[in-house]
């Protein structure tokens, strides 16, 4: 039984790389919906088309657990899927909560695409932590192309974030969420545009842990191969890995604070 990992394309693989530190010894498949990709753009119910056509491919090969590695697709269409299927189903969930209770008198920033900081989950999120007047969004949108491409660092990258962090008043803040799984490629070229004060999070670790309650873990200490698709076929060798490769070189050392 193999534990799927979902995304609109390559963001999915953050998440995926903090579950294969944590465990090991799990099969896993990592579904990429690149050819649709972006999602943040599209409505709710073109989303959830795609979601559940990848997961109905996904369901076939026998799933001990789901990770919705998305926000958008998890703020569009994770309700539905835990109706249809009886295997866990984890989903994303910005980072708001640690942010806010660790913040005192200072603002929570919360980056995510288009669809969820338009979708109903982010705002009752907020509502139930009480929080309406300690949230700010800001949409990057751009980043999940991108990263898409594979491009982290280029020019545009630089000059895009720059713009767009540059439109925040950072004396009212005193944390960053990062709330697409896309952006965490990001993380060192953001950190570059803010103030140093600033504590960047991101839902990735708290994802794996909650999946980790959910499933019993395989104890095996050799390696797995991981199965690739994009958008319902193999994934061509190396497209995804490289991805995980750079996740392994940009990493940070255990206990640094963003
Ligand atoms: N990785 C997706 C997320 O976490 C990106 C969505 C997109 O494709 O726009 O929201």
């Amino acid at each position: 039984m193999h534990i799927a990992f979902f995304d609109s394309g390559a963001g999915g693989l953050t998440v995926l790389h903090e579950a294969i530190k944590k465990m090991p010894g799990e099969h896993y498949i990592y579904f990429g919906d690149s050819h649709n990709a972006p999602y943040g753009t599209k409505s709710r119910e073109e989303i959830r088309e795609l979601v559940f056509k990848a997961v109905d491919f996904l369901t076939a090969k026998g799933l001990k657990a789901l990770v919705l590695a998305c926000n958008t697709a998890t703020s569009a269409a994770v309700a539905e899927l835990r109706e249809k299927y009886d295997f866990p189903i984890i989903g994303m969930e910005p980072a708001v909560k640690p942010a806010i209770e660790n913040s005192r008198e200072h603002k929570v920033l919360v980056c995510a695409t288009d669809l969820t900081l338009k979708e109903e989950k982010l705002n009752n999120l907020v509502r139930n932590l009480n929080a309406g007047d300690k949230v700010d969004y800001l949409s990057l949108q751009k980043l999940v192309m991108f990263a898409e491409n594979f491009e982290f660092d280029g020019q545009q990258v630089t000059a895009y974030l720059k713009e767009k962090l540059a439109q925040a008043d950072w004396s009212k803040y005193d944390s960053i969420v990062l709330g697409c799984t896309h952006f965490i490629f990001f993380r060192e070229q953001i950190r570059r545009f803010i103030p140093a004060r600033i504590r960047i999070l991101d839902g990735n670790e708290g994802t794996v842990n909650n999946l980790m309650t959910k499933i019993d873990i395989r104890n095996s200490p050799e390696k797995k191969e991981i199965q690739y698709y994009i958008s319902g076929s193999r994934a061509a060798a190396g497209h995804f890995q490289r991805y995980l490769d750079y996740l392994a070189k940009t990493d940070t050392p255990k206990g640094q604070v963003w």
